[in-house]
């Protein structure tokens, strides 16, 4: 979580640094700062969003500076807990993203040294520490303060009179953005974009000196080389397009992402990494962890491998016998959760195989093989175009076991995504958005889509949503419903047909309205519930993703609405990058 951007060159770097942080938001957004180098270190940092706050930045001078925007772990938002963060005499600033696990300790005794403190971060530590070394030389000084710090941090630090930053990552990410005369910093490349298109991914343990137009990477005292690769997104991808939200434009490009995704293939080994597992393990959490599982509803029966899917968060403590294939899906790539569990696979000896839609991300650095995605920028907090671009990308794996059935499936499956963007569903909006409980149920593939769509209404709209494998709901949730709680039941064609139709008429029985997803010109089903849905009578891989793309409307259109913060829903922030 957080976002932090530097930046050094010619131009002014307040603007350069405030439009930078609005693309990192979505990383976390409940108060923001910028440090510039003028005259002296100038700072500003404020409680709340950039938009409301940002015109207090006018006036910070200087080529030179670094920004901030939080998800509060350590102090709760507020003007004095925002970064940057600076020393006691204000000679040096920073900005970072991670956890400082032993800051207790660490302002204990620099407290007992005389040092004062401002804030309740466990980052202002990294800026004191710096002080403690700083004769004039801030590389050394960042050099001689790291090795104190036990946690994780992407840190950003500048000092007075000097036109330099000094960059440093451990287990968070940091990409330089290599210009003409100009040298970015950034948690990810989408502030870059506008910029340049020449990126560095540092890795763990590297520090690098950022002055005008030249950079130097440090690795364990000596200088490296990190390669220069070049970003494959581009900045129109960034901007919301004429749409009310991030995220309307993101579920209108999912005919695109997905298309694009199943077109980009499967390289060599991935291939055969693929087809040697004889049993295959996934580890992800929130949206990933869903389509993770929809992968197993898929996979068993279609391609008959065992298919064993875990939660990032719960895999470290409780890791099971690990066999075959481990695949991490993770759309940013640095789910803090997610990686660990990778790694430990890893150390466990089993192939792996990171699903991320992030170049250079972190999972895409402990993996064997990547398997890159080609969503395109996410900015909407809720994952939607990263989710069925998930989906494209597993559903490969299972064409692939399956020696290419479905090519034809999933090379169309696009225009059914396309048409069901088009579907009316304002009846079933005026339903959820007057609601305070909905119920999400299907079976088999559906069940993880119905737990999706259930997350994608709690996440944005705020109504409580629970997602039910539907034979499930009658072992407890059924004392819920009333004629206030709508269940929306995904029923298409199949094994399962009839008894979610029964299971239907049992909720119907207890007088909860039945919203249907179903295919169209099933009148038989559209008569029994109280609203229908239709969707395209396609096969089953494109039935999960039309029905998914149905349920993202839903929740979309439920919480606009309600008015809420489509794009930005409370308390949350789209990278976890902390336990
Ligand atoms: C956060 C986001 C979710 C996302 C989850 C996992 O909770 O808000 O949308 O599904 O993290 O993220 P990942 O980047 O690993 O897919």
């Amino acid at each position: 979580m957080c976002g932090i951007v530097g930046y050094i060159g010619r131009r002014d770097a307040t603007p350069v640094l405030i439009q930078g942080l609005k693309r990192l938001e979505y990383r976390g957004y409940d108060s923001f700062g910028i440090a510039t180098v003028g005259s002296a270190i100038e700072v500003y940092k404020k409680n709340g969003r950039i938009s409301d706050g940002e015109a207090g930045v006018v006036g910070l001078r200087g080529c030179t500076g670094i920004g901030h925007t939080r998800w509060a772990t350590h102090g709760e938002p507020s003007d004095l807990n925002a970064h940057p963060h600076t020393d006691c005499s204000g000679r040096i600033a920073v900005v970072h993203n991670g956890v400082i696990e032993n800051y207790g300790e660490l302002k204990r005794q620099l407290a007992g040294r005389g040092h004062t403190f401002r804030s309740e971060t466990d980052t202002e530590v990294i800026a004191h520490l710096i002080e403690e070394h700083y004769d004039g030389d801030l590389l050394a000084a960042v050099n001689a303060t790291l090795p104190l710090l036990r946690g994780s941090y992407a840190v950003l630090a500048i000092a007075e009179d000097t036109p330099q930053i000094v960059a440093a990552r451990d287990a968070s990410p940091l990409v330089l953005g290599v210009g003409d005369a100009e040298i970015f910093a950034a948690s990810d490349m989408t502030p870059l974009l506008e910029y340049t298109e020449r990126v560095i991914f540092l890795e763990d343990g590297d520090v690098a000196d950022l002055a005008p137009g030249r950079y130097t990477v440090y690795h364990g005292g000596q200088t490296v080389e990190r390669p220069i690769e070049l970003i494959n997104w581009c900045v129109e991808d960034t901007r919301k397009g004429g749409f009310a939200h991030y995220m309307l434009k993101e579920i209108y490009e999912q005919p695109q992402s997905f298309y694009e995704t199943i077109r980009a293939g499967i390289d060599e080994h991935v291939r055969q990494m693929v087809m040697e597992a004889d049993e295959i393990t996934l580890v992800a959490c929130g949206t990933s962890y869903h389509t993770a599982l929809a992968f197993k509803y898929l996979a068993e029966p279609l391609c008959n491998i065992p298919v064993r899917v875990e939660m990032g968060s719960e895999f470290k403590y409780f890791t099971p016998p690990l066999r075959g294939l481990a695949i991490a899906v993770s759309q940013s790539g640095e789910t803090a959760d997610t990686i660990a569990a990778l790694k430990m696979a890893k150390a466990r000896n089993c192939p792996t195989l990171a699903i991320t839609n992030m170049q250079g991300s972190t999972v895409t650095r402990v993996a064997d093989e990547t398997l890159l995605m080609r969503a395109g920028p996410e900015i909407g907090v809720a994952a939607t175009k990263s989710y069925t671009a998930q989906l494209a990308a597993l559903m490969e794996i299972v064409n692939l076991r399956c020696e290419g059935a479905f090519d034809d499936v999933l090379s169309h499956a696009h225009l059914a995504i396309g048409d069901v963007l088009l579907q009316d569903i304002n009846e079933a909006v005026a339903l959820c958005s007057k609601a305070e409980h909905v119920f999400f149920v299907g079976r088999g593939a559906f069940y993880p889509v119905s737990m999706e769509g259930a997350l994608k209404m709690k996440e944005i709209s705020y109504v409580h949503a629970e997602g039910y494998a539907a034979g499930e709901l009658k072992h407890g949730p059924f004392a819920l419903l009333t004629p206030e709680t709508p269940v929306v039941a995904v029923c298409t064609p199949g094994p399962t047909y009839g008894v979610m139709a029964s299971n239907i008429k049992e909720m119907k029985a207890r007088k909860a309205p039945v919203i249907a997803l179903g295919v169209a010109g099933d009148t038989e089903l559209a008569e029994i519930v109280d609203i229908f849905i239709p969707i395209p009578n396609t096969h089953l891989l494109v039935q999960v993703l039309t029905a998914s793309v149905v349920l993202q409307l839903l929740a979309y259109h439920t919480a606009c609405a309600l008015q809420r913060d489509v794009d930005k829903p409370r308390n949350l922030a789209k990278s976890v990058t902390v336990e």
